[in-house]
């Protein structure tokens, strides 16, 4: 069934894209709002969006030009915060669900911010290091008069790390006048970053993967995983999936697929990625040339851990996975849940799954503030209670309700997300 949703001017129905995907996930929840439902409409539209020109000169001496985008979905709970994404793909759709995941994923997790993403049309990789310092830095200057630590406070995704976090804190404190630490987080230790915030998404991935493996009667000792994306994400993920005695059956990257039957070894595969770029020609396993076999693949757990609308109706079907784990933001689309409902796979969805990196960001920007830095076991242990609660409120709510851990999520946010929205009225 296609629900055909108003589109505002800017965007058309044919490319609604990801955002399509995210106004679905509100009607569904929309008849569980009660009186907040009138309120509705503030999660169907951005707060604030700002497209950006983004010069900068080639080595060669030639003038490039890109695309850049910042979105502020929602501020009600606080400032927004979410990632910034490079990648050749990013359009303003994609950009505007980023965000509105963000203020559903921090409401969700219950860290006081609202929504936010940020993004670069480009391909880094075609780009020299000071290329990329050079638009990075550009970027910045163009969204510094929106952001800010009190105001949105952007961090990693999709081919941006801790560099670009160092370069776009320098570039806002040049631009103020004084060192604002605060104004990203994801920064190196060195800068006022936190410890475990790199491995933070993938480790609470792991974490609610064991709850909910829990919950499934799955033995995580011996368990098969998938991962599609071996980034940032995927990568600490398998790893500790593997560390607890899973199996990593299969990793697709952007280049290929390597699969092995009795668990690819980890850490031998991450540094092959580190060298190399991607899984291709990784002598630890067998290469598959069909990517959508992928999908296909045996397994318990799987975990989409790269870009969105991976999941669709052409390969739901064939999906044997008993838990999906949302690493990536929106990779399954609404069509594609309900197959997955009707065939009994627990999806455990990407706004409290990957929720483990924007809740340590809230502790380095909490440890910015107060100049006062916390110890990794310290990090750890209060981002595993975080996850294990948002999970367990999830799951009970979703039995209470009879409805998907999707839906149940999205109801812990909305409500408190237009609870916030009502407290505080309209303004004038
Ligand atoms: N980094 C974070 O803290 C964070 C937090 C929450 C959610 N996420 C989400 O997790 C996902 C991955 O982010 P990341 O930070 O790991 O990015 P990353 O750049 O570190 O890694 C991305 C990975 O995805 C792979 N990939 C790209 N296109 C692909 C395709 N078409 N098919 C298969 N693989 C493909 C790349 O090869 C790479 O291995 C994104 O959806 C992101 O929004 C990231």
């Amino acid at each position: 069934m296609t629900i055909k949703h108003e589109v505002p001017s800017y965007l058309t129905q044919h490319g609604i894209g990801p955002w399509g995907d995210y106004l679905e996930q509100i009607d569904r929840v929309t008849p569980y709002l009660g009186n907040l439902a009138r309120w509705v409409e503030t999660m169907k539209r951005p707060k604030r969006m700002l497209i950006v020109d983004v010069p900068i000169e080639r080595d060669d001496g030639t003038i490039a030009h890109f695309e850049g985008y910042r979105v502020q979905h929602n501020t009600s709970r606080g400032p927004g915060k979410g990632g910034v994404r490079f990648h050749q793909d990013v359009t303003l759709s994609e950009v505007m669900a980023l965000s509105a995941w963000m203020t559903v994923k921090n409401a969700a997790v219950n860290v006081p911010y609202g929504g936010a993403k940020g993004g670069i049309r480009v391909d880094p990789k075609t780009l020299s290091q000071g290329e990329l310092q050079r638009m990075t830095r550009r970027y910045t200057s163009e969204i510094g008069i929106i952001i800010g630590p009190n105001k949105d406070i952007p961090a990693p995704d999709v081919n941006t790390n801790e560099q670009i976090m160092a370069w776009m804190m320098d570039t806002y404190s040049m631009n103020q006048g004084s060192t604002a630490s605060g104004v990203v987080t994801g920064k190196p230790i060195s800068l006022g970053g936190s410890l475990g915030r790199r491995e933070a998404t993938g480790r609470g991935v792991f974490v609610v993967g064991c709850e909910a493996a829990v919950k499934r009667g799955l033995d995580i000792h011996g368990a098969k995983i998938a991962v599609q994306g071996f980034g940032n994400v995927g990568s600490i993920a398998a790893r500790l999936f593997a560390d607890a005695g899973a199996k990593v059956v299969a990793v697709q990257d952007h280049i290929s697929t390597v699969t092995r039957s009795s668990g690819l070894d980890v850490a031998a595969l991450q540094a092959h990625v580190q060298k190399t770029g991607s899984v291709a020609g990784f002598s630890g396993g067998e290469e598959i040339s069909d990517r959508a076999q992928f999908w296909a693949v045996d397994c318990d757990i799987l975990v989409p851990a790269a870009l969105e609308q991976q999941i669709t109706v052409e390969n739901a079907g064939s999906i044997r996975a008993k838990i999906i784990l949302e690493g990536a933001n929106g990779p399954t689309s609404p069509a594609a849940d309900d197959i997955l409902h009707e065939k009994g796979v627990l999806v455990v969805p990407d706004v409290i799954a990957n929720a483990g990196g924007v809740t340590v960001s809230y502790f380095e920007w909490v440890q910015d503030f107060s100049s006062f830095f916390w110890t990794e076991d310290e990090i750890n242990l209060r981002l595993t209670r975080i996850m294990r609660e948002a999970f367990t409120a999830v799951w009970q709510l979703a039995e209470e309700k009879k409805v998907s851990l999707r839906t149940a999520a999205f109801i812990v946010a909305c409500t408190r997300v237009l609870q916030a929205r009502e407290m505080r009225g309209l303004y004038p």
